[in-house]
């Protein structure tokens, strides 16, 4: 039976990631999940799994040597899923160190002790072992040209406090490979969207402020270009990567879905005028004219865009969900998880917005 060690578990794609390996393997796997559950880590997210036999959460700081140590001390792990990380660029353009922190040494810490429990006295390491670290497209800058792409061969150029701190973890798992050929694999992905996403990022927090009749803050000219992949499609991926990805490599995955910012707002408009109903209230509050173009990120990155052919020739990955039917099952999940959205963006969520958003001026 396979053990997977998932950290940042009960975060947005982590909590997916963790939904997609019980609904494929079912009782044929075991799932540690190590989440320090901060701000961004919500255990209602796992619910559903969590009287599981097969699965088990630990709260722990991935920075914490001790505890993590006594994981791989306590299980027999085969593959580390490492999610955990601060993830959101304007609270790293805020707070810089905590960035550094989770994601650089948090990700050291994942390695020693991976590295520790797994290595035999011969240098090698037992046969299956895999430590997935899961990355992001930002550590390859910004395109300018629309038909510039990023592959795994793009110089790494990162731009935020964020993807700056991405592009350290992610060397620093490209040189345990290179020093003590530990079994490490790096996925770089786009943007995700669906399900169980923090209101902080764009398409949940538009879809709750235009529920709310709040304005829609875009950023600077609203033009810059996301490439956006279902959750759904990125568990997939990391899936594929797990059983028939090579050690040391990097996969890109994204699903060559560019799009403008102030288009996504319209999508997601057009989309709750759609399905919500006639008579609900929440109908009304729906507007264009909630759209506010506001002081723009410092450092904005103005387009990603992935080129996810190396997963697709190599693993057969593909997205399978377009964009404009995860958009809508995006939606419909958080009109129907309206306590989740309430209790969520209750107390220190409304302290984050007044801060981030009190600040930005009106363009
Ligand atoms: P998230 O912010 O929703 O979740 C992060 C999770 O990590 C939370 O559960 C949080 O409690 C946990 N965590 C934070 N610090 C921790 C610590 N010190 N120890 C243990 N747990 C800690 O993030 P997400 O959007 O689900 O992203 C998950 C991973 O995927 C991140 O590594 C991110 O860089 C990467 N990624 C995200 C996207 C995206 O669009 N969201 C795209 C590509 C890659
Ligand atoms: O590309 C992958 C990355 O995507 C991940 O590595 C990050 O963890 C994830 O947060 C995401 O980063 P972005 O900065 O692209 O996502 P965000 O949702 O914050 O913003 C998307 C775009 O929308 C970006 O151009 C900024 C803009 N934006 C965002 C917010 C929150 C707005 O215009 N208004 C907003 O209020």
């Amino acid at each position: 039976m396979k053990t997977y060690l998932v950290t940042g578990g009960a975060g947005f794609i982590g909590s997916n990631f963790i939904h997609f390996l019980f609904e494929k393997y079912g009782d044929d796997i075991r799932i540690l999940n190590a989440d320090a559950l901060t701000y961004a880590g919500n255990p209602e997210n796992l619910r559903a799994v969590e009287n599981r036999e097969n699965y088990r959460f630990y709260k722990v700081d991935i920075c914490d040597t001790e505890a993590v140590s006594e994981i791989f001390r306590e299980n027999d792990v085969d593959c580390v899923v490492n999610f955990a990380a601060e993830s959101h660029v304007d609270r790293s353009i805020d707070h810089p160190e905590i960035f550094v922190r989770t994601n650089v040494l948090g990700t050291a810490v994942m390695l020693n002790a991976a590295r520790a429990a797994w290595e035999k006295e011969d240098g090698k390491y037992p046969e299956g072992k895999r430590f997935l670290h899961v990355s992001t497209d930002e550590v390859y800058g910004s395109l300018s040209g629309s038909d510039d792409y990023f592959y795994e061969t793009t110089p790494y150029d990162p731009h935020s406090p964020y993807s700056a701190s991405k592009a350290s973890s992610d060397f620093l798992v490209k040189s345990y490979v290179d020093t003590y050929q530990f079994p490490g694999i790096i996925t770089n992905c786009s943007n995700n969207y669906g399900p169980y996403q923090f209101p902080e990022k764009l398409i949940p927090l538009m879809i709750n402020n235009a529920l709310n009749g709040k304005s829609l803050p875009v950023y600077g000219d609203g033009k810059n270009v996301r490439d956006w992949l279902y959750v759904e499609d990125h568990a997939k991926g990391i899936d594929a990567v797990i059983n028939g990805g090579r050690i040391g490599e990097k996969y890109n995955i994204g699903g060559h879905n560019e799009r403008e910012n102030v288009e996504i707002v319209h999508i997601i408009l057009d989309t709750l005028r759609e399905l919500l109903d006639e008579n609900d209230p929440r109908r009304e509050n729906v507007s264009d004219s909630l759209i506010t173009y506001v002081t723009d990120r410092k450092g904005h990155d103005r387009r990603y865009a992935i080129a996810p052919d190396k997963i697709r020739s190599e693993l057969g990955w593909e997205p399978e969900t377009t964009f404009e039917e995860g958009i809508r099952k995006t939606i419909r999940w958080y009109l129907n998880n309206e306590e989740w959205l309430k209790n969520v963006t209750s107390g220190e969520y409304q302290k984050y917005y007044e801060k981030m958003y009190g600040a930005k001026k009106e363009s």
